[in-house]
């Protein structure tokens, strides 16, 4: 059988410890996946260069981490994910809301390229509420953040904040 190879796309601003454990979910599934973090259209708190900083470092110590790779995507996805060569393409669907915008997305990526596979895995009960907007607004009140992001990404949220 050919390589199973998962494409996990995001903003990923920043990667929370809901995307790492997809991620570890979705590597048991396959040979191997590439995080690919797009550019963002909207204004992020992030850049890419350091969003793609702060994935590298949490996937230290992530068993099956050396079948990953983290790389940037720009334009489409059904394009990145062809030039990648990727199988499918992983991602987490955590409410009814994410439901709705992962099957439209998942429809219209299937018209541009019929070919096009998405694999979606639902998070961890415990782990269902961390978004991305939701640690930023943690972050900017000064919360803990431990419980939602590895340590490197609690520090840059510090250090953007002023709290470092
Ligand atoms: O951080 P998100 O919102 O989960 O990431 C969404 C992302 C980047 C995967 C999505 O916006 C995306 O695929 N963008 C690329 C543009 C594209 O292919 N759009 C498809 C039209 S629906």
């Amino acid at each position: 059988m050919s390589e199973r190879h998962f494409l996990y796309p995001g903003t990923f601003d920043p990667f929370t410890r809901g995307h790492l454990d997809l991620l570890a979910r979705g590597l048991g599934l396959c040979d191997r996946v590439t995080v690919a973090v797009a550019a963002g259209g909207k204004a992020t708190l992030f850049d890419r260069e350091e969003r793609l900083a702060l994935v590298r470092g949490a996937l230290a110590g992530l068993p099956g981490a050396e079948r990953c790779r983290v790389a940037g995507f720009d334009g489409l996805l059904v394009d990145a994910a062809r030039e990648l060569g990727a199988t499918a393409v992983l991602r987490g669907v955590r409410s009814g809301s994410d439901l709705e915008h992962e099957q439209a997305m998942a429809a219209l990526n299937h018209v541009l390229s019929p070919g096009f596979e998405v694999v979606v895995l639902f998070p961890r009960p415990e782990l269902a509420m961390i978004s991305s907007t939701l640690v930023r607004d943690v972050a900017r009140c000064g919360g803990a953040l431990d419980a939602f992001v590895t340590p490197g990404v609690a520090e840059a949220l510090r250090r953007r904040f002023g709290r470092g």
